[in-house]
């Protein structure tokens, strides 16, 4: 039923059935939706279009689309179109179990790319035309402005660039939301672009909503599905672990004077040993803390809650579950701490540069000089994608990557001789962190990295190997700048494809 999220009579003459709004999506073009995790994403016209797609396929009609987003989204969108077998071709990141398996089976194609390059590079016009737009919204006002909901991600670009616009209108999502969001128009494309005004991580330089031409609105549909992120898990000794390097760290750094009592704006990335650091610094001497990140996990809210932190900049609230629902009811309550801007504000290099972020990122795995990987398992397997680990990693004023130094039960070192995939290339890692210690890699030439990083970072019962390529590589290398051992640097990759396992010669 039709309420006051509504207000403009206009645009109430369109809305109608997710149905009827899926058939207006051709197959063989382009769709960019909302959504950056599993907040404010589409599902209505998701799973209506995924049901098309099947009934297409079941006639033995082709059906495929490319889809754009602001990052993963949640099952009723991903997950349902990925299992029609709908998608053609995806950006810019996934975490869907079901587009991760067609991805590595070769059967959808996906461009990983750097989370604040996507909207320039729609603007730049090589990724082709945008069909339509799929935009969750809070609600539209009567003057047609659309009130954004828990993540803002390329909606602004889509709703520009898109040829039509379908918008979802969300009542699960609190109208407080109003006023929380930040909507820059002042990008543009060389030779106009200027400097982006925004000096500190809770500066506002933009809109509270997105504008959109009326004209291009063909449908909306009334929805009321709740965000859908997963859950967090109580962090373990190695999470806890990591996490105690780090406040070791931060403390040293305050008492070198190389860090302001107060830190300098955080940026935290995704899962489980990110939220655990975030919970730490409640207990930490630090007050009066900023952030300027992409996402708001469990552990940034717990920090916010303590009092700890002032502000943070975001693209999107990622919370679990339980926390998805108080934080919703209270909504108005974070609207003067809580700024959600467009990702390519949230993710600007200079902006990142400016501030003098503190990333803190995790990782599959890096080598000893600190190269790293954070996508690729095996050299091959996509896990997930680049993210935003690129944008903070290369232009932060310290970038830190972690891990547990082991995987799968033991059997993977995640220090190893050469990474299987490079992201993050050693210049851009500074700090590597595991629940074994911390190696401060900066100032270091190649060989003293791989010292520190085997004598702090590697496991115990991997210490030795790396420690043996080491001075092996060191006699056998064809220069002595970075030593390397050609026909060995991989071979513990191999071993493991080959044996389960990359312990044993
Ligand atoms: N070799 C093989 N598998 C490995 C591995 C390694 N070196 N390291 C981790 N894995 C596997 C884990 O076993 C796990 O597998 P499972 O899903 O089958 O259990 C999976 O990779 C995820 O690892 P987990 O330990 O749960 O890590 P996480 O949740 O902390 O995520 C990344 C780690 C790297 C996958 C995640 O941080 C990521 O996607 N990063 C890239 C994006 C990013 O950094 N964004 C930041 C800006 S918000």
């Amino acid at each position: 039923m039709t309420d006051r999220r509504i207000a403009s009579a206009r645009h109430r003459a369109r809305v109608m059935s997710a149905e009827d709004a899926a058939r207006l999506i051709a197959p063989n073009t382009t769709v960019g939706l909302s959504g950056f995790t599993a907040s404010g994403y589409p599902t209505a016209v998701p799973l209506a279009l995924a049901a098309r797609i099947e009934a297409e396929h079941a006639a033995g009609r082709p059906f495929k689309l490319r889809i754009w987003t602001g990052a993963s989204t949640g099952p009723e969108l991903d997950g349902a179109l990925a299992k029609a077998n709908g998608i053609e071709f995806r950006l810019p990141y996934n975490s869907d179990p079901t587009c991760r398996d067609r991805i590595n089976r070769g059967e959808m194609a996906y461009f990983d790319m750097h989370l604040s390059q996507v909207a320039p590079m729609a603007w730049q016009g090589f990724l082709g035309p945008l069909d339509t737009a799929i935009i969750q919204v809070t609600g539209i006002r009567e003057d047609g402005a659309l009130i954004p909901a828990s993540s803002v991600g390329n909606n602004k670009t889509w709703l520009d660039r898109a040829s039509q616009v379908i918008l979802e209108v969300n009542r699960w999502q609190n109208p407080e939301l109003l006023g929380m969001h930040d909507i820059y128009y002042g990008t543009a494309l060389p030779p106009n672009r200027v400097p982006i005004p925004l000096i500190r991580p809770g500066d506002r330089i933009g809109e509270p909503c997105f504008r959109c031409d009326p004209d291009k609105i063909v449908a909306i549909v009334e929805s009321d599905r709740p965000d859908r992120n997963a859950g967090f898990t109580a962090p373990g000794a190695d999470d806890l672990a990591i996490a105690g390097h780090l406040m070791e760290f931060l403390e040293h750094e305050v008492s070198r004077g190389r860090l302001p009592p107060s830190l300098l704006p955080l940026q935290s990335g995704v899962g489980n040993t990110a939220n655990a650091v975030l919970t730490g610094l409640i207990d930490a001497p630090f007050d009066h803390l900023t952030a300027y990140t992409e996402v708001i996990q469990d552990g940034m809210m717990a920090l916010m809650d303590s009092g700890k932190l002032r502000v943070a900049s975001s693209t999107a609230l990622s919370l679990s579950p339980e926390l998805t629902e108080r934080i919703n009811r209270n909504m108005g309550d974070y609207r003067d701490r809580i700024i959600l801007r467009p990702q390519e504000i949230s993710n600007h290099p200079e902006v990142i540069r400016r501030l003098g972020v503190i990333a803190m990122n995790g990782m599959i795995e890096a080598d000893i000089y600190g190269n790293v990987n954070s996508t690729h398992i095996m050299g091959s397997r996509i896990q997930n994608g680049i993210g935003g680990s690129g944008d903070f990693a290369r232009n932060a004023y310290i970038s830190i990557f972690m891990s547990a130094s082991t995987a799968k039960g033991g059997k993977i070192s995640t220090l190893v001789p050469a990474v299987s995939h490079v992201d993050h290339i050693n210049q851009d890692v500074q700090v590597i962190v595991t629940e074994q210690g911390l190696a401060d890699l900066r100032g270091l030439s190649p060989k003293q990295r791989a010292r520190v990083v085997i004598d702090t970072c590697a496991h115990p019962s991997f210490r030795p190997m790396l420690e043996d390529y080491f001075q092996r590589a060191l006699k056998g290398s064809y220069g002595l700048q970075t030593p390397m051992l050609l026909d060995e640097a991989l071979s513990w990759h191999a071993r493991f494809v080959r044996t389960g396992s990359m312990a044993g010669g």
